[in-house]
């Protein structure tokens, strides 16, 4: 018997998903259906420098549309450009969000959404029952695969005080609309390209042996993985493979849905903990954690672990063979996509008791498959400085 067929789930998406080569055509409809007047567009100073916000504005000039640009978001996104975003948001009377960009001007934006209508400092919203069902609805656009951000519920916020990655979290900040345009991806570089690739296959691989884990998740992380580990080769090496975009940016989606209803793990605490202390980019920080967690986690999965094997296209004879090659072909990955070694990021010995608290303190952790506490984490960290 199955016991996982006789666990109670519910599976909530507040999410309009519009996919499709063009589908940012769809933009002004969806601006007009939501009753937007006035438009603020959240988004980066590297997307400034780009054709991509031209594109959006272009759009909005020709259908009449007000609007006004934030472009304020660092990346790992800090507490105080969610505020100056929100402050923007009420002085221009925007009644609607855009956010174009990767994770972090999505996350952001998704707390400009929130603040603009209930005031205060965003870590107050970490606890989620201070969070009111009015906020100001948001279209997310991402021009990354990797994020999955908008189709989640969650944004990940830097506090600055404390400098802590931490997660305001709900279903009303989901996106009430995303358009996936695998177009919008095609100026990303080859290393932007790689550790955002990677930052979506931690997601579909933490969000399906995490231990909250539910069957609609399941299916959805499980196909995840066979479009990254299919695509992310060639969209690295060749960056105009609309095929290979477009089998990244659904698989980002993808897995943004699997892991939003079950939880990240591990590969993520530590991430988290390291882009809060050294700002690193975030895909790198899962990049170089990924493998040597599934390896630490094995014990407490490897059933799954085979199949994210098989769901990677290859056959083997035992549940045990599977989950061996389930590690080694994302090792394989990383290292095909030219990510860098753990010891190469410049992470301190000193610094280490530090991470390992932080990693054990974040919320996802309860979700790891093998229980881990501050001194697993700290343990975990040694092993990987030392082996570079
Ligand atoms: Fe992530």
């Amino acid at each position: 018997m199955d016991k996982m067929l006789l666990d109670p789930f519910s599976f909530e998406l507040p999410t309009t998903i519009e996919y499709g080569v063009g589908s940012l055509l769809l933009l002004p409809g969806k601006l007009r259906s939501l009753k937007a007047k006035k438009v603020l567009i959240v988004s980066d100073e590297g997307l400034r420098k780009t054709a991509l916000i031209d594109k959006v504005t272009d759009l909005l000039e020709k259908e009449n549309f007000q609007w006004d640009l934030f472009t304020e978001v660092e990346p790992n996104p800090k507490d105080y450009n969610v505020e100056r975003g929100a402050e923007k948001a009420r002085s221009s009377g925007a009644d609607c969000i855009v956010a174009l960009g990767g994770g972090s001007p999505i996350d952001c934006a998704k707390g400009i959404a929130l603040l603009a209508t209930h005031g205060g400092r965003i870590r107050e919203y970490e606890d989620r029952s201070r969070i009111g069902e009015k906020v100001l609805p948001l279209i997310a656009i991402p021009t990354t695969a990797g994020t999955g951000s908008e189709v989640t519920f969650g944004a990940v916020i830097t506090d600055t005080r404390e400098w802590f990655k931490f997660t305001v979290k709900s279903p009303v900040l989901g996106a009430r609309i995303a358009l996936i345009d695998p177009e919008m991806t095609l100026g990303m570089p080859p290393a932007l390209t790689a550790s955002t690739g990677m930052d979506a296959l931690t997601h579909a691989i933490e969000g399906y042996t995490a231990k909250n884990a539910e069957p609609i998740g399941d299916g959805l992380a499980l196909y995840a993985i066979e479009l990254i580990h299919k695509y992310l080769p060639s969209a690295f090496r060749n960056g105009n493979d609309i095929e290979a975009r477009a089998g990244m940016i659904l698989g980002s989606v993808l897995a943004g849905l699997a892991f939003s209803h079950s939880d990240v793990a591990a590969v993520h605490c530590i991430a988290e903990a390291l882009g809060g202390k050294y700002d690193l980019p975030h895909g790198v920080c899962n990049a170089v954690v990924l493998a040597p967690m599934m390896e630490y986690n094995m014990d407490f999965c490897r059933e799954k672990y085979a199949r994210v094997a098989s769901a990677m296209g290859f056959s083997f004879d035992s549940i045990e063979e599977g989950s061996r090659i389930a590690v080694r072909e994302t090792m394989k990955l990383a290292e095909e996509v030219q990510l860098p070694s753990f010891s190469s990021l410049g992470i301190m010995e000193k610094d280490l008791e530090e991470l390992a608290a932080n990693s054990a303190r974040n919320g996802s952790n309860k979700d790891n498959p093998r229980p881990m506490n501050k001194e697993d984490y700290l343990g975990f960290l040694k092993d990987l400085l030392k082996k570079g």
